[in-house]
């Protein structure tokens, strides 16, 4: 099986791109600490093009005072070891050192509004921080596609619109939430839950689904939050942090008599640990049951 190029340098990562044969190239990036979620990436990574990147680089930039930059799993070889035999090409593993040899850049991308609401009201700035470290890994890679997963939908929504708004040549392609057979969204971060706090957060899928059915029910948006919401009233053990029926191309709240496609999406702490999910819902106008129930979490996604 073929292990990737693990390339730990900037330099190295230049040297290595010039001397690979042409095609198309995609890049899948990531924090590490590597999973199934992270595969399904990488697979639709492999299947539109020729040479596949994986970017393995924990960003100070989009942590915020408290958070868990620290802590966060860092395993080199293990997550090199995940990625043997899926086709991936070179891994770029930079040190923060060789990422910012200036320290912290002074200048970043701006998220704007978008970046302030839903994650961004919890995490301030992160955003910034994540929209300059993928301009930053566009530039270094110069990739034809890069990959994104669903499961972080406001980054996916804010790095479409970054490429879209600073015109950023790259084709962006997002990839269905990967889910255990229980319904939890696979995320690094389920790596920090003790078993009982794991069986508590299935109160996020719980709660998609019960949006999901109330929306498919014919149930207005009051309805649709009013169920996510009530799962959590179950749950006094799981924090809420928000549950959030918004827009899914600006993050805003969708208006009570709104019809139409929109995004469920749900953020608590199980224990310490923060977890967010979301999943499409379809709004149906007034009085109306829609035809078909779109997919909820815990289904086929
Ligand atoms: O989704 C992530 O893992 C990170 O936010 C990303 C896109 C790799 C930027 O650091």
């Amino acid at each position: 099986m073929t292990r990737p190029l693990v390339v730990p340098t900037r330099a190295a990562l230049a040297e290595t791109l010039a001397g690979r044969p042409a095609g198309r190239r995609a890049v899948v990036m990531t924090m590490g600490a590597l999973h199934e979620g992270h595969l399904e990436l990488v697979r639709a990574a492999r299947a539109q093009a020729d040479e596949v990147v994986v970017t393995i680089f924990v960003n100070p930039l989009q942590f915020g005072p408290g958070e868990d930059l620290d802590a966060y799993p860092r395993r080199l070889e293990v997550d090199v070891d995940i990625l043997t035999g899926e086709g991936v090409d070179v891994v770029f593993a930079p040190s923060v050192e060789d990422m910012y040899p200036g320290g912290e850049p002074l200048v970043r991308v701006a998220s704007g509004r978008l970046g302030t609401l839903l994650e961004g009201r919890t995490r301030p700035g992160h955003f910034d921080g994540v929209l300059t470290v993928v301009l930053r890994l566009l530039n270094l890679v110069r990739p034809d596609v890069a990959v994104f997963g669903e499961k972080d939908a406001q980054q996916l929504l804010l790095v479409r619109r970054m490429v879209a708004d600073l015109a950023v040549p790259v084709v962006v392609h997002g990839v269905p939430i990967v889910r255990d057979t229980d319904g939890l969204a696979l995320s690094s971060r389920n790596a920090y839950l003790s078993a009982d706090e794991r069986r508590r957060a299935l109160v996020l899928p719980g709660a998609l689904r019960a949006g999901t059915d109330a929306a498919a029910q014919g149930g207005t948006p009051d309805d649709v939050r009013a169920a996510a919401l009530g799962k959590f009233a179950g749950s006094p053990d799981v924090v809420l942090d928000y549950v959030a029926l918004v827009d899914p191309s600006t993050v805003e709240d969708v208006p009570v008599t709104y019809a139409g496609p929109a995004l469920l999406l749900v953020a608590a702490w199980s224990g310490s640990t923060r977890l967010i999910d979301n999943t499409a819902v379809e709004l149906s106008p007034r009085g109306t049951v829609p035809a078909q129930r779109p997919p909820g979490p815990g289904g086929s996604q």
